[in-house]
C-alpha cells in the first residue's frame, strides 16, 4: 500500500495515435527533452491539449494524474469497501471519556450503555487492508490548512470523531473548540489549522438550516442556491460533504423556486421525486466545488447515505422492535435496511459517473448497515424528561440514526485517511 505510484505516463498511448507521422520519434524526443527541463507538467498539458486524439485522452491522463495529498495508490486498485468486520482488541482507537468533544448524545457508556462491545471491531477489506490511521501525518497534512465537514447530524458524528482521533496528540493550551451559529471550528494552533464542521443538511437554502432549532416537518429546499452557504466554505483544503437523511420525507421533496421566502403564503413550489431533487442538489454540489475549489490543490470527498436501524422486521427480528437492545452485528453479507433508498445510491452513481471534477466518494452504507450493534440507542442525553411509557418501552425513544462514538464513524474517517492518502 506504501508502494509509490509510478509516474504519470501516458508516451504509450500517443505512440499507437500517432505511429503515421514520420516526424513523431523526432518530436518526441523533442518533448522528451523539455519535458526533462520543465518537469513533467508539460507532457500532460500538451497530451490534453492534443487536437488529433478521436479518444477523449484528457479523462485517461486525469486517471492517471495524482490526486493533491496522495503519497501512495491502493493496492491493485482494491474497493476498500468491500470486506467484513474482524474483532480486534486494540480497538477502540480512543477512550470515550479521553475526548471532551464528544457532543453529549454520542457519549454512550457515560449515559449508561452497559456493553462496549460495539467498540471492538475493525474494518477489513477483503482484496488489502486499510492503512493504519496515523495522526501525526494527518496532522503534519492539515499544517495552514482547512478541513471542513458539510452537512447534517451523521456528518458532525463523523467530524467529531476526526477530532477525537487527532486531539490527543495536540497539548491542552494548544487546541479549541468554538462555535458560531452553523460552523464548529476545532483549531489546532501550533499547525495553523482548522477542522471545521458546517450545518447545512440539505447543502442548499432550506427552511431548516437553524443550526438549533430545525426539526421542520414541512420541509422545502431553495433550487439552486448552493451559494447561500457555500460562501462559508471558500477556501476549504479538505472537503467533506454529505446529504441523504433530511431528503427522507416520503416519496416527493418541495422546492421552493424564485427569491421568495420560506414562509410566504404563496409562493413558486414545485414538488419533484425526492431522487429528482436529489440529484439537482448533487449536481450543485459538484458546480459549486468546479467553480469554487482550485481541484490542483485541494480534494472533495462525499460520504454516502448513513443506515439506521428503526424496524428490527428488516433482519427477521421481533416486530416493532429496533436497535435498543442489540449488542452484536448483522451477519448476512447481502444485509440492506428498508430505509436505505437503492435509488439514491443510485443517483449519487449517476451524477459520480458524469462528474468533470475528481470527487472521491466514501461508499459507508454497506459496511455500516451490518452494524445495528453501534446506535447511540437510549444511552444519550435526553432534552426532554421521558414519560412513564416511554421508560417503560426503551425501544419507542431508542435513536436508532445516530452512532457512540468511539465506534463506526472512527472507521469512516479510517476510510476518509486510506482515501486521501492512498487514492
Ligand atoms: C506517522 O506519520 C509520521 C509523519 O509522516 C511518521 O514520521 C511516522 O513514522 C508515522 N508513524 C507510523 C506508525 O507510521
Ligand atoms: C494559516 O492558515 C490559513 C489557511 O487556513 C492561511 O491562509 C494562512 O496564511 C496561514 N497563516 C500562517 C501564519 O501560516
Ligand atoms: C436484551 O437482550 C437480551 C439478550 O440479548 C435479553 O435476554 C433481554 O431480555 C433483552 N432485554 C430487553 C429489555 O429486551
Ligand atoms: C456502494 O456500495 C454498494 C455495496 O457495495 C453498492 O451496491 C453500490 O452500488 C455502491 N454505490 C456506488 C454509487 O458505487
Amino acid at each position: 500500500m506504501k508502494t509509490p505510484p509510478p509516474p504519470p505516463s501516458s508516451s504509450f498511448s500517443l505512440i499507437r495515435k500517432a505511429r503515421l507521422s514520420p516526424y513523431f520519434f523526432t518530436i518526441l524526443a523533442f518533448m522528451a527533452f523539455v519535458a526533462v527541463l520543465y518537469g513533467e507538467d508539460f507532457f500532460s498539458q500538451q497530451l490534453q491539449q492534443s487536437p488529433h486524439n478521436d479518444q477523449p485522452i484528457s479523462k485517461a491522463v486525469k486517471k492517471r494524474e495524482r490526486l493533491p495529498f496522495a503519497i501512495g495508490e491502493s493496492e491493485g486498485r482494491c474497493d476498500v469497501f468491500s470486506g467484513r468486520w474482524v474483532r480486534d482488541e486494540a480497538r477502540p482507537l480512543y477512550e470515550e471519556s479521553d475526548c471532551p468533544y464528544i457532543q453529549p448524545q454520542l457519549t454512550c457508556q457515560k449515559h449508561g450503555r452497559p456493553d462496549k462491545e460495539y467498540q471492538y471491531w475493525r474494518w477489513q477489506p477483503h482484496a488489502c487492508s486499510l492503512a493504519s490511521f496515523n495522526a501525526t501525518l494527518m496532522l503534519e497534512t492539515l499544517r495552514g490548512k482547512r478541513m471542513m465537514f458539510v452537512g447534517d447530524s451523521l456528518n458532525r458524528g463523523q467530524f467529531v470523531s476526526m477530532v477525537c482521533l487527532l486531539h490527543s496528540i495536540i497539548p491542552e493550551n494548544a487546541k479549541s473548540m468554538e462555535t458560531f451559529d452553523s460552523l464548529t471550528v476545532f483549531r489546532a494552533k501550533d499547525y495553523n489549522a482548522t477542522i471545521e464542521f458546517y450545518w447545512a443538511p440539505f447543502l442548499l437554502e432550506s427552511n431548516s438550516d437553524n443550526a438549533v432549532t430545525h426539526r421542520i416537518s414541512d420541509r422545502i429546499v431553495r433550487e439552486g442556491s448552493i451559494d447561500k452557504h457555500g460562501e462559508n466554505w471558500k477556501g476549504v483544503d479538505i472537503m467533506v460533504f454529505n446529504t441523504y437523511l433530511w431528503w427522507m420525507t416520503g416519496l416527493k421533496m418541495k422546492i421552493l423556486r424564485g427569491p421568495g421566502s420560506f414562509n410566504d403564503e404563496v409562493k413558486d413550489v414545485v414538488e419533484p421525486s425526492t431522487e429528482d431533487a436529489y440529484r439537482m442538489a448533487m449536481r450543485s454540489m459538484l458546480k459549486w466545488a468546479k467553480k469554487n475549489m482550485d481541484l490542483k490543490k485541494a480534494r472533495v470527498f462525499f460520504t454516502s447515505m448513513s443506515p439506521s436501524h428503526g424496524k428490527s422486521i428488516d433482519w427477521g427480528g421481533e416486530p416493532g422492535r429496533n436497535c435498543y437492545n442489540e449488542t452484536t452485528m448483522i451477519e448476512d453479507p447481502t444485509y440492506w435496511g428498508s430505509d436505505c433508498r437503492k435509488s439514491v445510491m443510485q443517483v449519487i452513481g449517476e451524477v459520480f459517473g458524469e462528474s468533470e471534477i475528481p470527487i472521491t466518494f466514501l461508499n459507508i452504507t454497506q459496511l455500516s448497515s451490518y452494524r445495528r450493534d453501534a446506535h447511540t440507542s437510549i444511552y444519550k442525553k435526553q432534552w426532554t424528561p421521558l414519560t412513564p411509557e416511554q421508560l417503560a418501552n426503551p425501544s419507542s425513544y431508542a435513536d436508532c440514526v445516530h452512532w457512540c462514538l468511539p465506534g463506526l464513524q472512527d472507521t469512516w474517517n479510517e476510510l476518509l485517511f486510506t482515501k486521501l492518502f492512498y487514492p
